[in-house]
Protein backbone atom coordinates (compact mmCIF):
# COMPACT_ATOMS: atom_id res chain seq x y z
CA UNK A 1 0.00 0.00 0.00
CA UNK A 2 3.10 2.14 0.97
CA UNK A 3 4.46 1.56 -2.41
CA UNK A 4 1.32 1.97 -4.09
CA UNK A 5 0.68 5.58 -2.49
CA UNK A 6 4.45 7.02 -2.85
CA UNK A 7 4.65 5.63 -6.87
CA UNK A 8 1.53 6.61 -7.59
CA UNK A 9 2.09 10.28 -6.43
CA UNK A 10 -1.53 11.47 -6.02
CA UNK A 11 -2.01 10.59 -2.51
CA UNK A 12 -0.73 11.92 1.10
CA UNK A 13 2.12 9.88 1.86
CA UNK A 14 1.44 8.08 5.02
CA UNK A 15 4.07 6.40 6.70
CA UNK A 16 4.61 2.84 6.09
CA UNK A 17 4.06 2.06 9.58
CA UNK A 18 0.69 3.81 9.28
CA UNK A 19 -0.43 1.51 6.95
CA UNK A 20 0.72 -1.53 8.41
CA UNK A 21 -1.38 -0.58 11.87
CA UNK A 22 -4.26 0.57 9.56
CA UNK A 23 -3.94 -3.01 7.43
CA UNK A 24 -3.66 -4.91 11.25
CA UNK A 25 -5.74 -3.07 13.72
CA UNK A 26 -9.23 -2.01 10.97
CA UNK A 27 -8.50 -5.02 8.54
CA UNK A 28 -12.52 -5.89 8.34
CA UNK A 29 -12.52 -1.98 6.81
CA UNK A 30 -9.26 -2.04 4.48
CA UNK A 31 -9.15 -3.96 1.15
CA UNK A 32 -6.28 -4.80 -1.28
CA UNK A 33 -6.52 -5.63 -4.99
CA UNK A 34 -4.22 -8.70 -5.62
CA UNK A 35 -3.35 -9.38 -9.77
CA UNK A 36 -0.34 -12.63 -9.06
CA UNK A 37 1.93 -11.86 -6.54
CA UNK A 38 1.54 -7.78 -6.08
CA UNK A 39 -1.08 -5.39 -4.66
CA UNK A 40 -2.09 -3.17 -7.69
CA UNK A 41 -4.57 -1.41 -5.64
CA UNK A 42 -5.67 -0.59 -2.29
CA UNK A 43 -8.48 1.17 0.30
CA UNK A 44 -8.06 2.04 3.74
CA UNK A 45 -11.14 2.93 5.89
CA UNK A 46 -12.69 2.76 8.95
CA UNK A 47 -15.57 3.06 10.86
CA UNK A 48 -16.08 6.80 13.45
CA UNK A 49 -17.21 5.73 16.70
CA UNK A 50 -19.50 8.14 17.00
CA UNK A 51 -21.25 6.97 13.85
CA UNK A 52 -20.55 3.28 13.49
CA UNK A 53 -23.86 2.93 10.67
CA UNK A 54 -20.82 4.84 9.11
CA UNK A 55 -17.69 3.97 6.93
CA UNK A 56 -15.14 6.67 6.25
CA UNK A 57 -12.94 5.63 2.99
CA UNK A 58 -9.98 7.35 3.88
CA UNK A 59 -7.42 6.55 0.91
CA UNK A 60 -8.32 4.55 -2.06
CA UNK A 61 -5.96 4.03 -4.90
CA UNK A 62 -5.12 1.54 -8.34
CA UNK A 63 -2.02 1.47 -9.62
CA UNK A 64 -1.96 3.27 -12.92
CA UNK A 65 -1.60 0.38 -15.37
CA UNK A 66 -4.43 -1.47 -13.37
CA UNK A 67 -7.14 1.81 -13.91
CA UNK A 68 -10.46 1.72 -15.83
CA UNK A 69 -10.94 -1.87 -14.52
CA UNK A 70 -13.40 -1.36 -12.07
CA UNK A 71 -10.68 -1.95 -9.50
CA UNK A 72 -11.68 0.33 -7.21
CA UNK A 73 -15.39 0.14 -7.68
CA UNK A 74 -15.04 -3.43 -6.73
CA UNK A 75 -12.92 -2.68 -3.65
CA UNK A 76 -16.11 -0.35 -2.41
CA UNK A 77 -18.17 -2.70 -3.04
CA UNK A 78 -16.78 -5.96 -1.10
CA UNK A 79 -15.96 -2.93 1.35
CA UNK A 80 -19.74 -2.15 1.87
CA UNK A 81 -20.76 -5.82 1.20
CA UNK A 82 -18.97 -6.88 4.65
CA UNK A 83 -20.44 -4.28 6.64
CA UNK A 84 -24.19 -4.79 6.79
CA UNK A 85 -24.35 -2.83 9.40
CA UNK A 86 -23.22 0.34 7.88
CA UNK A 87 -25.82 2.88 5.61
CA UNK A 88 -23.27 5.72 4.48
CA UNK A 89 -20.09 5.17 3.01
CA UNK A 90 -18.15 8.94 3.36
CA UNK A 91 -15.00 10.24 2.07
CA UNK A 92 -13.24 13.92 1.40
CA UNK A 93 -12.34 14.52 -1.89
CA UNK A 94 -10.54 17.57 -3.29
CA UNK A 95 -12.36 19.52 -6.02
CA UNK A 96 -10.02 19.02 -8.62
CA UNK A 97 -10.16 15.08 -8.08
CA UNK A 98 -11.80 13.97 -10.86
CA UNK A 99 -11.15 10.32 -10.96
CA UNK A 100 -12.17 10.22 -7.19
CA UNK A 101 -15.29 12.05 -7.95
CA UNK A 102 -16.37 10.34 -10.70
CA UNK A 103 -15.69 7.11 -9.04
CA UNK A 104 -17.57 7.64 -5.84
CA UNK A 105 -20.46 9.05 -8.15
CA UNK A 106 -20.58 5.71 -10.14
CA UNK A 107 -20.32 3.72 -6.70
CA UNK A 108 -23.39 5.79 -5.70
CA UNK A 109 -25.34 5.55 -8.79
CA UNK A 110 -24.75 1.64 -8.65
CA UNK A 111 -26.33 1.55 -5.53
CA UNK A 112 -29.08 3.87 -5.98
CA UNK A 113 -27.81 5.90 -3.51
CA UNK A 114 -27.61 9.75 -3.06
CA UNK A 115 -24.87 11.65 -2.85
CA UNK A 116 -24.79 14.27 -0.94
CA UNK A 117 -21.41 16.89 0.41
CA UNK A 118 -20.78 18.81 3.52
CA UNK A 119 -18.21 21.62 4.25
CA UNK A 120 -15.54 18.67 5.49
CA UNK A 121 -12.36 19.73 6.21
CA UNK A 122 -11.75 23.35 5.20
CA UNK A 123 -8.70 24.51 3.58
CA UNK A 124 -7.93 26.94 6.59
CA UNK A 125 -8.04 23.94 8.74
CA UNK A 126 -4.40 22.52 6.89
CA UNK A 127 -1.01 24.10 8.48
CA UNK A 128 0.71 23.56 5.53
CA UNK A 129 -1.36 25.01 2.83
CA UNK A 130 -3.69 21.65 1.68
CA UNK A 131 -6.35 21.86 -0.19
CA UNK A 132 -9.91 22.19 0.97
CA UNK A 133 -11.44 18.42 1.59
CA UNK A 134 -15.24 18.57 1.18
CA UNK A 135 -17.23 15.54 2.49
CA UNK A 136 -19.15 13.81 0.25
CA UNK A 137 -21.98 11.29 2.32
CA UNK A 138 -23.28 8.52 0.28
CA UNK A 139 -26.52 6.25 1.46
CA UNK A 140 -28.41 4.67 1.76
CA UNK A 141 -26.97 2.01 1.20
CA UNK A 142 -28.95 -1.65 0.46
CA UNK A 143 -27.26 -4.76 -0.20
CA UNK A 144 -28.42 -6.98 -3.27
C1 LIG B 1 -9.49 7.13 -8.25
C2 LIG B 1 -8.95 5.73 -8.63
C3 LIG B 1 -8.80 4.91 -7.35
C4 LIG B 1 -10.00 5.05 -9.56
O1 LIG B 1 -9.59 3.70 -9.76
P1 LIG B 1 -10.12 2.79 -10.98
O2 LIG B 1 -9.98 1.36 -10.58
O3 LIG B 1 -9.47 3.21 -12.25
O4 LIG B 1 -11.67 3.21 -11.05
P2 LIG B 1 -12.85 2.30 -11.65
O5 LIG B 1 -12.36 1.59 -12.86
O6 LIG B 1 -13.43 1.46 -10.56
O7 LIG B 1 -13.90 3.42 -12.12
C5 LIG B 1 -15.07 3.72 -11.40
C6 LIG B 1 -15.76 4.89 -12.06
O8 LIG B 1 -14.93 6.07 -12.02
C7 LIG B 1 -14.70 6.58 -13.33
N1 LIG B 1 -13.29 7.03 -13.42
C8 LIG B 1 -12.21 6.41 -12.89
N2 LIG B 1 -11.09 7.10 -13.21
C9 LIG B 1 -11.49 8.17 -13.94
C10 LIG B 1 -10.81 9.25 -14.56
N3 LIG B 1 -9.46 9.37 -14.49
N4 LIG B 1 -11.53 10.18 -15.22
C11 LIG B 1 -12.89 10.08 -15.28
N5 LIG B 1 -13.59 9.07 -14.73
C12 LIG B 1 -12.90 8.14 -14.06
C13 LIG B 1 -14.93 5.39 -14.24
O9 LIG B 1 -15.27 5.81 -15.55
C14 LIG B 1 -16.08 4.69 -13.53
O10 LIG B 1 -17.29 5.40 -13.78
P3 LIG B 1 -18.51 4.74 -14.60
O11 LIG B 1 -18.99 3.58 -13.76
O12 LIG B 1 -19.49 5.87 -14.68
O13 LIG B 1 -17.96 4.29 -15.91
C15 LIG B 1 -7.61 5.83 -9.40
O14 LIG B 1 -7.74 6.73 -10.46
C16 LIG B 1 -6.44 6.29 -8.52
O15 LIG B 1 -5.75 5.46 -7.90
N6 LIG B 1 -6.17 7.61 -8.48
C17 LIG B 1 -5.08 8.16 -7.66
C18 LIG B 1 -5.37 8.11 -6.17
C19 LIG B 1 -6.58 8.95 -5.81
O16 LIG B 1 -6.72 10.09 -6.24
N7 LIG B 1 -7.48 8.38 -4.95
C20 LIG B 1 -8.71 9.04 -4.52
C21 LIG B 1 -8.54 9.93 -3.35
S1 LIG B 1 -8.25 9.04 -1.83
Amino acid sequence: MWRLARDGGELDLNSSYAYLVLAEDFASTCRVAVSGAEVVGFLLGYQPPERTSSVFVWQVAVRGDQRGRRLARRMLDDLVDGLPGVHTLEATVTEDNTASRRLFASFARSRGAELTWSAGLLAEAFPDGQDAEPRLHISPLTRS
